[in-house]
């Protein structure tokens, strides 16, 4: 991963993974800084069934770097026939505020889309006051057949094949390129997966110049012991992928992903996908539901060794926000107990002058709200 404790200082990779185009990980100078992927205005919104304006995804994207999430995944480059939500991507990457040192990565499947991606980035080429929109590709395959088909048409062998010129073009453009595995843990169509296919593709996309793959629980049936055996067997043996070029992306249908990013962490891993009031799922994932919610992450994460990017007070208001807009339920719990706690402050403080009025006992109103 790209340290922001070192911005700017991009080195090529030596060593296992020897691709003279590949981007190295630097290490942070605090190896329990927990790098998180704001996977909201992509993951969170793909799946959506109403239209979402481009203005609002912006919206979203810009809140979201001023809270401080310096790494925001802003849109995918797919078919709008297998997607049409992420259709005006190009329009919101190019609109959107884009901050200094933060990164604006979107998916990429194939040729088409990076040329497209490319054709856009030289009509918005960066200045010393503007970065350009991206600089930042993700790649993706899945470890079962089934679901590489589902997802891309096309076999993991097919996707593996079509994504190599891809990620060669990219590095040849001076794009980083991240990568990820889908269904690391359960398929929606073969059922349990075999950890060796989810290190065998995620190896592959190492190879093809992937600084880091993201693992991931796409159905969201893992569990500790089940997320803690696929890594083990991932990162095990005398090929084992180093935690340093992995990320964990689990999504929260079991109501198990927080204790999923933890065990993620306690195996050394130190970069995690999350999505801002726990939204999204993948269109080619029935019965998923979103991501482990970024709010959720960042309370877990309090008052131990990790530190991590970002404000929850206003992630709290920007969860509650876009579930607003989206007339959906907050997925976060985290957010959702803040955002009550708050109400009953706001409510105790607003009662002030009636307690003083009446000479009434603070905890006993405390109490009743
Ligand atoms: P295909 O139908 O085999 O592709 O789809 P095609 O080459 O035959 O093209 C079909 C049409 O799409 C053509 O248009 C192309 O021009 C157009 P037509 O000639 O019919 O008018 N097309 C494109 N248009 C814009 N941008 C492009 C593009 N490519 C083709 N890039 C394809 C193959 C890969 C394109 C398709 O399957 C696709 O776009 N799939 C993407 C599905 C997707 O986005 N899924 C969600 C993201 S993955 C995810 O959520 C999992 C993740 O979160 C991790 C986890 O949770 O596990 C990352
Ligand atoms: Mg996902």
């Amino acid at each position: 991963m790209f340290s922001r404790h070192v911005s700017g200082s991009l080195r090529r990779c030596s060593g296992r993974f020897p691709s003279s185009r590949a981007y190295a990980s630097v290490t942070s100078t605090n190896p329990n800084r927990v790098d998180i992927v704001e996977v909201g205005p992509r993951d969170g919104l793909q799946n959506e069934k109403t239209v979402i304006p481009p203005e609002v995804k912006v919206d979203l994207i810009n809140r979201l770097g001023r809270a401080g999430m310096d790494i925001v995944e802003a849109g995918s480059f797919v078919s709008p026939k297998w997607v049409p939500q992420m259709a005006g991507t190009a329009d919101v990457i190019s609109q959107m505020e884009r901050l200094h040192g933060h990164r604006y990565p979107v998916l990429v499947p194939n040729t088409k889309g990076l040329e497209l991606l490319l054709d856009l980035l030289a009509k918005h080429p960066a200045s010393p006051s503007t970065p350009a929109p991206t600089d930042e590709i993700a790649m993706f395959s899945a470890a079962t057949d089934a679901f590489t088909k589902a997802n891309t048409n096309c076999t993991i062998a097919e996707s593996l094949a079509r994504l190599e010129p891809v990620a060669r073009k990219a590095l040849d453009n001076g794009l980083r390129v991240r990568g990820y595995v889908s269904v690391v843990i359960t398929c929606p169509y073969t059922g349990k997966v075999d950890s060796a296919k989810v290190k065998e593709v995620a190896r592959a996309l190492l190879d093809m110049g992937c600084y880091e793959v993201s693992l991931g629980d796409t159905v969201g049936t893992g569990n500790p012991t089940s997320v803690r055996a696929m890594l083990e067997t991932v990162m095990g043996g005398s090929a084992g992928l180093p935690a340093a070029k992995l990320a964990g992306h689990f999504h929260d249908t079991f109501g198990t992903a927080v204790a999923n990013v933890m065990t993620a962490l306690d195996m050394g891993i130190r970069t995690i996908d999350a999505a801002v009031g726990g939204l999204g799922g993948c269109p080619y994932s029935p019965g998923a539901t979103g991501n482990v919610a970024t709010e959720d992450v960042m309370y877990a994460l309090q008052g131990s060794k990790y530190s991590y990017p970002g404000d929850l007070n206003a992630m709290v208001d920007i969860g509650a926000w876009i579930s607003d807009v989206l007339g959906r339920q907050n997925a976060s719990r985290a957010g959702k107990a803040i955002l009550a706690k708050k109400t009953r402050e706001r409510k105790f403080k607003e009662l002030e002058p009636k307690r003083e009025r009446d000479g009434g006992n603070a905890e006993t109103i405390a109490a009743k709200l």
